[in-house]
């Protein structure tokens, strides 16, 4: 182990395939921390949206991320709780319209630099698992183990509908499938740091698999876990 704390493991892939969830219960069995990095993309966005920016004006939108202060608390389950100008935005980064602007501000590659600096920082002692789109491949791509989630769009389209119906909304899921397509398209075909798993990514289709058989496939793979 090169790291003064612990592994530093990555978890990648499209959104939906539940790697949060994946990613919190493994650094939870491991003691380690968790850290979302789509949350700071979140609160960019967040922040563009608050200043009436256009997600697609680049200098706008990279002085609204070297202005970003990000502050992490660990939490007792292991997560890293994120203060953005010490302020915690907590469900308002959840919003539809919020993780569209992340999608768009996300094209931004000198406001990736940026981001991706700020996670080094966190990530670089190790003892974490970090998630996200490109930690594998760019973040860290000297990461002690790489993991890629993936799963159909329509399975991640009737996830998605569950998870709002259980919020007692009506979702539509034509529509969810729509913007869950829209969003993997934008993601990997960016410029900068498309959505790919890293060439060496242990890579894990989650669509037949419950929460639990995800945490044990990747819990199987770590190379000092006590089971
Ligand atoms: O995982 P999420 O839905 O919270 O991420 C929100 C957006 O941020 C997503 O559209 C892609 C972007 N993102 C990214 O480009 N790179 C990351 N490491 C994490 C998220």
């Amino acid at each position: 182990m090169t790291r003064a704390n612990g592994l530093l493991i990555a978890i990648d892939g499209t959104a939906g395939t539940g790697k949060s969830s994946v990613g919190k219960a493994v650094a939870a069995r491991m003691g380690y921390g968790f850290l979302s990095t789509g949350e700071m993309y979140r609160a960019l966005a967040y922040k563009v949206f608050a200043k009436n920016i256009t997600p697609e004006d680049h200098d706008a939108v990279l002085a609204a991320a070297r202005a970003l202060r990000f502050t992490f608390i660990r939490q007792p389950d292991a997560t890293l709780k994120m203060f953005v100008d010490g302020e915690f935005l907590g469900a308002k980064l959840h919003l539809e319209e919020v993780g569209n602007v992340a999608s768009r501000v996300s094209t931004n590659g000198e406001a990736r630099h940026v981001l991706t600096e700020k996670m080094r920082e966190v990530g670089q002692d190790g003892a974490i698992v970090m998630e996200g789109r490109d930690i594998g491949t760019v973040v860290f791509p000297d990461a002690d183990i790489k993991f890629y989630l993936d799963a159909s769009a329509e399975e991640r389209a009737n996830r998605r509908v569950k998870q709002l119906q259980e919020a007692g909304e009506k979702p539509d899921y034509a529509e969810i499938l729509r913007l869950i397509q829209e969003r993997d398209y934008r993601d990997s075909h960016r410029a900068v740091s498309p959505l790919k798993p890293a060439e060496d990514a242990i890579i894990i289709d989650t669509s037949h698999l419950n929460m639990e058989q995800v945490i044990a496939a990747v819990l199987e793979k770590l190379p000092h876990h006590a089971s």
